[in-house]
């Protein structure tokens, strides 16, 4: 069952039901203004840091669910509903809701009236527009009234549902004309406030939650909006809230277009008030000006969309799969900027309170995103190093406002260091900067101790080195990419965090999935060596790795399969004869992805005893048979109910790893199959199973040992969006930046026979037409006519390169 359909010629997924299985988002703003966005107006808004400065407020697990967000009452005599749907769900005789990039609009209709709420937020602008254009269709004069109410949240997102004895008598407003400023915490230490504002005189307001709605009503029965009057309330404390309300008379066929302004404004110390007790409002008077027609809001709706255009060019395809080709050209891209923007901070599945940057999460998202906007990445990648300490360890976590890193999260996760050289290669191999080596970046963010990139690249490789346990493997400490794989934790105590306590520091559990990571990331390292400068150094590391690759063998190669790990008192796990969690999925896809076992023919193996042992019509299980009773020597893995999350559920984000194993033991069928089970646009039709937004990836997909398989959860800010765009992009379509240019090697099943791909590289378009005569066979390249011998483009001094590719 479809909710809705894709618009691709729009780039837009347009939703006709309000009532999806659970709420669809979409994400506004890209830079420092964002706001979630659900198909009924739902969601909220935050200026850089979804904790620290949050706009207004939303409710996580409330009932009923995703109330919050943009409301919007449009009243005709006793006819009351939102254009929306929510928060009146009132039925409406048509309902779309348009998710584009960067852009959402409700078109709706009820009794002959149409309204179209079109909601951005524009580029280089801290606010969020909503423009409202409602049109009389009917041959009657319509008289009607307009209300909007946002709920002002009071900055930081974990006082605001927590601290209520102070919060209570906090709130201040002012309001003048059109506008309504939230100025709480202003008279002291904060140098912000907020506005919400209307372009078009008004009737009414209200600035206290209590006074607007009145006693025993919610979001979607307030007093003031049944009974026709706003009483024009002044918040004293309790919950402040933003309402205008506006009169308009629309005769047949006459149209009204009201603009509302959500907006952030900073102001200095010096210039912070306007009179005693009074706000400087000049600076946001100049925002609202910059908003106050529709020929502005068009302006900036046209520069929305080239700059997407713009983005979405540097890697277009054409494959004759439409679904394909959506997922590539449009959405794939988008939820990497997304999840480069936000990290796993604020969805409705992150509650934007708890989880910052992930060290490892944010590397990974890069990988996604650096041919998007390079110059992004390279400062992503310094903030990024600047967490690390003096040994190559870091910090797990840092919060983008302060760049500091989480001391509650804490270190000691041991495939840390390794993604940073993961992020680092991709950069470089991206764009040939190889001048960020040299940037100076400090330890721990601590002045004084700065190292260029390349040293704190050299330390995270050896904190691999130095950090071995008895079979020569690398220990997990914390954890590895699974962060419920907590071998050292031991914890019997409800409440303790699985990822911070140790409770029995073995100093000996190793992981067999950092031992393939190592192998593959040490190895990007020495050729960055190689071609920067340090030869010695390049051969002591491929010595290195080839010591790891022969402990990956000797002790984690399991006969069928490779073992996940070796626990605090050196048993096995993901092994045959552990009695459950016999394999698991992260060592046979990295461990491949390094080339560990191909010649011999173990890689081989290892993925058949994937396809057979996990995986399912919705993907691939992170690992069968799942645990069904807790296990303190593993960890949080254990603590999930059978088919959930770490715990045997399809994690989306290891799915491309085989997929991309695939390509390396040559078999195109089986990889595009494993990419083509957890793609969304492919599951669009079962959507009343997998229940998340068709338009993006989720982190998780229910198991085959789960009561509700096929159902995903925890949509938007995953890992799976970078690893999935590598995927497709780079070894299914097999375009692959290297240092030496465009490496082209494709790894497509034969129902792709003729492929397209328009790619900017290096400043240079190449339009790479690929025949695909013998799908996994040997490509052969022509360039402008001619033959070039191997698969690597030679980086060209045009502007405009075209490529033949066959594969024969
Ligand atoms: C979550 C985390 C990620 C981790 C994964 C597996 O998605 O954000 O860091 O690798 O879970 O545990
Ligand atoms: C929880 C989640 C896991 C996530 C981790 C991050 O353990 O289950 O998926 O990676 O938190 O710290």
């Amino acid at each position: 069952m479809t909710y809705g359909a894709f618009d691709d010629a729009a780039k837009e997924y347009v939703i006709h039901e309000p009532g999806t299985p659970l709420p669809w988002i979409n994400y506004l703003g890209n830079q420092d203004f964002f706001s979630l966005i659900s198909n009924t107006g739902g969601g909220y808004s935050f200026y850089r840091d979804a904790k620290l400065r949050r706009l207004t407020r939303y409710r996580y697990n409330g009932v009923p669910g995703d109330s919050g967000g943009r409301n919007y009452y449009i009243a005709e005599g006793d006819a009351l509903w939102s254009p929306a749907f929510s928060p009146m769900l009132t039925p409406l005789d048509d309902y779309r809701c348009r998710h584009g990039l960067g852009y959402t609009i409700f078109e709706t209709r009820k009794n002959g009236l149409e309204a179209e709420l079109c909601c951005f937020v524009p580029q280089e602008y801290a606010g969020e527009i909503n423009r409202l254009v409602l049109r009389n269709t009917t041959e009657t004069t319509k008289e009607i009234q307009i209300v909007s109410a946002v709920e002002w949240c009071l900055w930081n997102a974990v006082d605001d549902a927590a601290n209520f004895q102070r919060n209570f008598s906090l709130g201040e407003v002012e309001v003048e004309g059109g506008a309504i400023y939230h100025k709480s915490e202003y008279r002291e230490r904060r140098n912000h406030y907020a506005f919400h504002s209307v372009n078009h005189p008004t009737v009414g307001f209200d600035t206290s939650r209590d006074a607007f709605l009145g006693k025993f009503a919610g979001w979607n029965n307030p007093r003031t909006v049944l009974g026709g009057r706003s009483a024009d309330s002044i918040a004293q404390g309790w919950a402040p809230i933003a309402s205008h309300r506006i009169h308009c008379t629309l005769q047949p066929g006459e149209s009204k277009s009201l603009i509302f302004i959500l907006g952030y404004v900073e102001v200095s110390e010096a210039e912070k008030w306007e009179s005693p007790n009074v706000i400087n409002k000049k600076p946001a008077r100049e925002m609202m000006a910059r908003f106050a027609t529709d020929a502005q809001v068009d302006a900036a709706l046209r520069q929305l969309r080239g700059y997407w255009e713009d983005l979405l060019s540097n890697y277009q395809v054409r494959t004759g799969d439409e679904k394909l080709d959506r997922m590539v050209n449009i959405w794939n891209q988008y939820q990497c900027m997304v999840t480069f923007n936000l990290s796993r901070s604020a969805s409705y599945f992150e509650s934007g309170m708890g989880r910052g940057m992930g060290f490892r999460d944010s590397c990974q998202d890069l990988l996604g995103f650096v041919h998007m906007v390079p110059a992004r990445a390279r400062r992503r990648i310094l903030d990024i190093a600047a967490i690390q300490f003096e040994d190559g360890g870091t910090w797990h976590q840092y919060q983008p406002l302060t760049k500091q890193g989480n001391a509650d999260v804490g270190t000691g996760f041991n495939d840390d260091p390794l993604w940073l050289v993961a992020c680092a290669c991709a950069y470089i191999r991206e764009t040939g900067d190889a001048a960020i080596l040299n940037e100076p970046v400090a330890f721990n963010t601590k002045p004084g101790t700065e190292a260029p990139l390349f040293e704190h690249l050299r330390r995270s490789v050896h904190y691999t080195l130095q950090n071995l346990g008895p079979h020569g493997l690398p220990l997990i400490g914390r954890a590895d990419w699974n962060d419920c794989l907590n071998l050292n934790c031991f914890s019997t105590q409800p409440g303790e965090s699985f990822q911070t306590c140790a409770n029995y520091e073995s100093g000996i559990a190793e992981s067999v999935f950092i031992g393939g990571m190592f192998v593959l990331y040490a190895r990007e390292y020495a050729e960055l060596c190689r071609l920067y400068g340090d030869a010695g150094e390049s051969a002591d590391i491929l010595a290195a790795a080839q010591r790891m690759e022969e402990a990956v063998f000797a002790h984690g190669w399991d006969g069928e399969w490779f073992l996940r790990a070796y626990d605090a008192y050196g048993n096995k796990v993901g092994g045959a004869d552990c009695e459950e969690g016999q394999i698991y999925i992260e060592p046979q896809g990295l461990c491949v992805m390094a080339g560990i076992g191909v010649k011999e023919g173990c890689a081989k193996k290892a993925l058949d005893s994937v396809k057979e042992r996990l995986t399912t019509e919705y993907g691939t299980c992170l690992l069968s048979p799942c645990y069904t009773t807790y296990h303190k020597e593993l960890g949080e893995i254990s603590s999930y109910p059978p088919g959930y999350k770490e715990n045997g559920g399809i994690f989306c984000h290891n799915n491309p790893w085989i997929s991309i194993a695939e390509t390396v033991v040559k078999n195109p069928d089986e990889a595009f199959a494993v990419y083509r089970r957890t793609c969304p646009a492919y599951l669009e039709e079962k959507s009343d199973i997998h229940r998340t937004e068709p338009y993006v990836y989720s982190q998780m997909i229910a198991g085959r040992e789960a009561a509700t398989f096929g159902e995903a959860k925890n949509s938007w800010l995953t890992g799976t969006a970078a690893w999935t765009f590598v995927n497709v992009s780079q070894y299914l379509l097999g375009i692959i930046p290297t240092h030496e240019g465009l490496r082209v090697a494709p790894c497509l099943p034969a129902q792709f026979a003729t492929i397209t791909v328009r790619r900017r590289y290096r400043g240079v378009w190449y339009t790479i037409t690929i025949e695909n005569k013998n799908p996994g066979g040997a490509p052969r390249l022509t360039v402008d006519g001619a033959n070039i011998s191997g698969d690597v483009l030679p980086l060209s001094g045009q502007s405009e390169c075209a490529v033949q590719v066959v594969i024969a």
